[in-house]
């Protein structure tokens, strides 16, 4: 089946719902989403949103402590252009029908100006109190709002369950010489319907890929199932730039219980004093940075990390039990009840945490309105790599990162869609060779685990030459086989995300391998320190070689 659309967005979170939103007056808009329209990191984010809106902070400030968290490889510009449109895109979203927390005894409905009564929170890095929040659930409330708006819009089709398997391109690609090149052009997308295993072909005048970040990669990760990274694979694949892959960001405390998958304890409980503690119920982040406890993450995640392995314990304690119960069922309704249903009072016990993959700060390279490398594609959210975060994201920055580059995005792509037509287009169906039905599926599920696995144990919080080689030749030897495996069985979503998060493993190792020196959030103990001569730049890796089916 052919479908043809002006606006093809992959990805249902906050940044390709509000682009969705923007462009969906000028034309018809597909969003495509791999599981229902809700689910995405979007929904799971806690702490908030950063932006300049009480008046004792400014925008300097916040510039400042960005620029500051990014160890030296943000682009200033950008960063300036992400924190001057905050405080308009968070009225977009009250406009649109979010609710946030407000300080107590106060009503948006009496108040002139919003800045007045919004409760601001505090998170690790941040000078100033300016977390825009909704309790502990404001990915979930972002959400809401704007699945309601977007459901009762005619010019926008949601395809749930519709997995992309790959960007489809027109220029030097069909010619079969190489990819990669100026002349390329994205012209749509195929995409597997989940339920029936139909391969469709969506043909669009742009294309936004908001496909979110690749938690997944890692064999502990505060992400949820769907972000296995497939956008910075199939852009990668396409000969797109991608930069930065280096700089996971491990978010120092998620709950640490047999039982319980992916559940993070938000930074925002640092910010109300919560306090980091050792089994025995000593503190130690003090020995570790001035800002102790509120250090930045990448600072508290490394002393996590070496307090474990010093200790042998398998997790550190988060107390917030200074806080009276009734303002912590408040503040932390989410938190609260959560562990509670694993046995855990935090009005009453520190909580047992651990470090988890978080966050992608590099991905495919865009300028500030989100174009990417090649011609009719952007990017938005955390699938791209706009220059806002360097070598580590400040907290709460890329909710609003993904509004401010989808609402730009938005602004110059509804005139290339108008200036573009479909006359010269036409594409093949999905050719599925000489595929037959998979048996193997405990194949695909060995390979996640042992790349997962690979990347924890080897390219984690704390690297090495010896250790980012293994992980290298564990890599090329798995991605191999899922190539052999890819093109010889019926194609299923969970080959799909296989074969990405392989991919995206393999560009981490390549990143990391690239930079000889410790920056932000890539620490390599052969190179322990930050080299501003040979390396504050970018990591920009592009595929390039001439492929036949790859
Ligand atoms: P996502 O919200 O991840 O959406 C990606 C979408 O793409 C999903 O709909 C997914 O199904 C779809 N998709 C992916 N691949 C495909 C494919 N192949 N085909 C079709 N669809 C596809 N940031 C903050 O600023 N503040 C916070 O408080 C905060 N808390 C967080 C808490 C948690 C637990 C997590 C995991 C992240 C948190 N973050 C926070 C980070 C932030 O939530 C994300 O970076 C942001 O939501 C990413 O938005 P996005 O729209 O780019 O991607
Ligand atoms: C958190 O609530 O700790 C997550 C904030 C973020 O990732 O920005």
């Amino acid at each position: 089946m052919e479908i043809r659309t002006d606006f093809l967005v992959i990805g249902s979170g906050v940044a390709g719902l509000l682009f969705a939103l923007k462009v969906c007056k000028y034309g018809s808009v597909a969003v495509i989403t791999k599981s229902d329209c809700e689910e995405s990191s979007t929904k799971y984010a806690q702490g908030g949103i950063a932006s300049v809106m009480a008046a004792d902070d400014s925008y300097d400030l916040h510039i400042r402590d960005t620029l500051e968290a990014g160890a030296g490889l943000c682009n200033e510009d950008a960063v300036r252009l992400v924190v001057e449109k905050g405080p308009e895109r968070i009225r977009e979203l009250i406009e649109l029908g979010a609710q946030f927390t407000l300080r107590e005894g106060n009503s948006l409905r009496g108040s002139d100006n919003i800045i007045d009564v919004l409760d601001l929170g505090r998170e690790g890095g941040h000078s100033k109190r300016r977390i825009v929040h909704a309790a502990d659930f404001t990915g979930a409330e972002v959400v809401r709002a704007l699945v309601d708006v977007v459901s009762k819009n005619d010019n926008i089709k949601v395809f749930e369950n519709h997995i992309v398997i790959d960007l489809i391109t027109i220029g030097k690609l069909n010619s079969g010489v190489e990819i990669g090149s100026e002349d390329d052009a994205v012209i749509g997308a195929y995409v597997l319907e989940r339920g029936n295993g139909e391969i469709k072909s969506f043909l669009s005048k742009i294309t936004l890929l908001a496909t979110g970040g690749a938690g997944k990669v890692y064999l502990y990760t505060s992400n949820p199932d769907i972000a296995t990274g497939d956008g910075i694979a199939m852009a990668y694949r396409s000969g797109v730039k991608i930069a930065n892959m280096e700089f996971i960001q491990f978010h120092p405390t998620c709950l640490y219980h047999p039982v319980a998958k992916s559940f993070l304890i938000s930074e925002a409980v640092r910010g109300e004093g919560g306090i980091l503690r050792l089994k025995d119920g000593s503190t130690f982040m003090e020995n570790y940075h001035p800002l102790s406890c509120l250090a930045p993450r990448d600072i508290v995640a490394r002393a996590i990390d070496f307090e474990m392995k010093r200790s042998g314990d398998d997790c550190v304690y988060l107390d917030i039990t200074h806080l009276e119960g009734y303002r912590i069922r408040e503040r932390f309704p989410t938190i609260y009840k959560n562990c509670l249903s694993f046995g855990i009072d935090i009005t009453k016990t520190p909580i047992p945490v651990v470090p988890a993959a978080h966050y992608t700060c590099g991905g495919v390279i865009t300028d500030l309105y989100g174009r990417t490398s090649i011609k009719r594609l952007y990017a938005s959210g955390e699938v791209a790599c706009t220059g806002v975060h360097g070598a580590n994201r400040l907290a709460s920055n890329s909710l609003l990162e993904a509004l401010v580059f989808s609402e730009r995005a938005a602004s110059v792509a509804f005139k290339e869609m108008k200036d573009t037509s479909f006359d010269i287009l036409s594409v093949s169906p999905w050719d599925k060779g000489n595929a037959v039905d998979s048996d193997e599926s405990v194949v695909v599920s060995n390979n996640w685990d042992e790349i997962r696995r690979t990347m924890w144990n080897y390219v984690g919080i704390v690297r090495s030459n010896k250790r980012l080689n293994r992980a290298k030749r564990r890599i090329d030897i798995l991605l191999e086989e899922i190539r052999e495996y890819y093109w010889n069985f019926i194609i299923t979503g969970d080959l799909i995300e296989l074969r990405n998060i392989a991919t995206v493993a393999d560009i981490i190792i390549q990143c990391a391998m690239m930079r000889k020196e410790s920056r932000g959030l890539h620490y390599n103990i052969d190179h322990p320190q930050r080299d501003d001569i040979h390396w504050k730049r970018d990591t920009v890796i592009q595929y390039r070689r001439t492929v036949d089916r790859e």
